[in-house]
């Protein structure tokens, strides 16, 4: 009974989770093994994506090497607020470990288990998802190839080739685009603070997070056209030490490994389903990063749409199948409004006026010093829970 997904996390955790279940599924993907297994990406795993990873059995080395962080700084006027997640969640936590490391992990997990994992696969194009028998065109080695399936799952991200392929006239889209980007490095750095900071500053955001205890990974707020080219390694440390910049505190500079600029986005379609093709993880949504949540919203996903299928299998029932989209989208939502309100109050906006920057302000302060509104922050940022039917 294959799925077809791709190897992002949501397609690679869709496909553990239903092997766990005992259905087959092939998992087909353009890029190879190392490339998806080198790309720097997300770092930030909920408590719920650790506890998954963990149940799932591909939390070994997460648990080893990942760092576990109990808050976050904001930082704003020169000075840091500590956010305590284990004080306001009742000890929940985030754990730093790379994307592309929970990938190496589901990778040889599905290897290791006869998981069918074609990387390298050209001219991907999917057929009649929306009668009995959906079928996936591809080429691979030279040579082409259809794979008859009962469901695909279309987890090939923003720029994939599933959400396109629904007809016009059943998706409706909603998005917002930001004036700005973020500037990411990678330095051979220690990192200067055992958490993340976040910090608002006249020049705009920064964010030092990291990836070990050994390497960093900071970001500023840029134009969304920035040429990169105009930032030397220099210039990001000196803009780095500027908006970072507190009392009695030092940022540790160290050679850059690699540096980029990303835009930002919110978007969402609805539904997230067309017949026998279900949209999850970037290929149904995007967050701007400041909350740290694209890759465990599409574990979540994955999460809904497992158990459906495995119902599905059990039991022949589409109940669960065709409330989907519906369930997935309660917590898209409020996930799109968390990153939406981390990166409004968190950023210069170039249209904005002195009033915008004193609510701003007045956003953090209230962030910072009233309990109720830090729990709110801390809550969303651990992850919420998920809201499934339990019968
Ligand atoms: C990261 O470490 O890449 C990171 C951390 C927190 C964010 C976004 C990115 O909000």
């Amino acid at each position: 009974m294959p799925i077809s997904t791709r190897t992002g996390p949501a397609g690679l955790v869709l496909s553990h989770l239903l092997q766990l279940h005992g259905i087959d599924s092939v998992v087909i993907e353009n890029r190879s093994r190392q490339y998806v297994e080198e790309r720097v990406r997300a770092g930030v795993l909920e408590q719920g994506t650790v506890d998954l990873l963990t149940e799932m059995g591909v939390g070994e080395r997460m648990k080893r090497e990942g760092l576990v962080h109990f808050g976050i700084e904001l930082r704003f006027e020169g000075r840091g607020h500590r956010i305590d997640f284990q004080e306001l969640t009742g000890g929940k936590g985030i754990t730093i470990y790379a994307q592309h490391e929970v990938l190496k992990d589901l990778n040889n997990a599905r290897i290791a288990t006869g998981g069918q994992v074609f990387f390298e696969v050209e001219n991907v194009a999917i057929h009649n998802f929306n009668d009995a028998q959906p079928k996936i065109s591809y080429r691979k080695d030279g040579s082409d190839h259809e794979l008859i399936c009962d469901f695909i799952a279309g987890c090939d991200g923003f720029h994939g080739i599933c959400r396109p392929s629904i007809p016009t006239g059943v998706l409706t889209e909603y998005e917002r685009e930001y004036p700005f980007g973020w500037l990411g490095i990678l330095a051979d750095a220690t990192p200067s603070s055992k958490e993340l900071i976040y910090a608002y500053h006249d020049h705009g955001f920064a964010l030092h997070s990291m990836r070990t205890l050994q390497i960093g990974r900071l970001y500023l707020q840029c134009d969304p056209d920035e040429d990169i080219d105009a930032w030397s390694d220099e210039r990001i440390w000196q803009e780095l030490q500027t908006r970072l910049g507190s009392e009695g505190w030092t940022l540790t500079e160290g050679p850059v490994l690699q540096k980029g600029i990303t835009g930002m986005r919110s978007y969402v379609v609805e539904p997230m389903q067309y017949g026998r093709l279900f949209l999850a993880g970037d290929s149904a949504h995007i967050v701007p990063p400041t909350g740290a949540k694209g890759l465990n919203l599409a574990v979540a996903d994955v999460q809904v749409l497992a158990r459906a299928l495995a119902r599905y299998y059990a039991t022949g029932s589409q109940s669960l199948l065709n409330e989907y989209s519906q369930t997935c989208l309660r917590r898209v939502w409020k996930v799109q409004r968390f990153s939406w309100w981390m990166t409004s109050m968190l950023h210069r906006f170039p249209d904005e006026n002195p009033f915008d920057r004193r609510r701003q302000l007045a956003e953090l302060d209230y962030v910072t010093s009233s309990r109720a509104a830090a729990k709110t922050l801390a809550e969303n940022y651990v992850g919420l829970p998920m809201e499934w039917k339990t019968d």
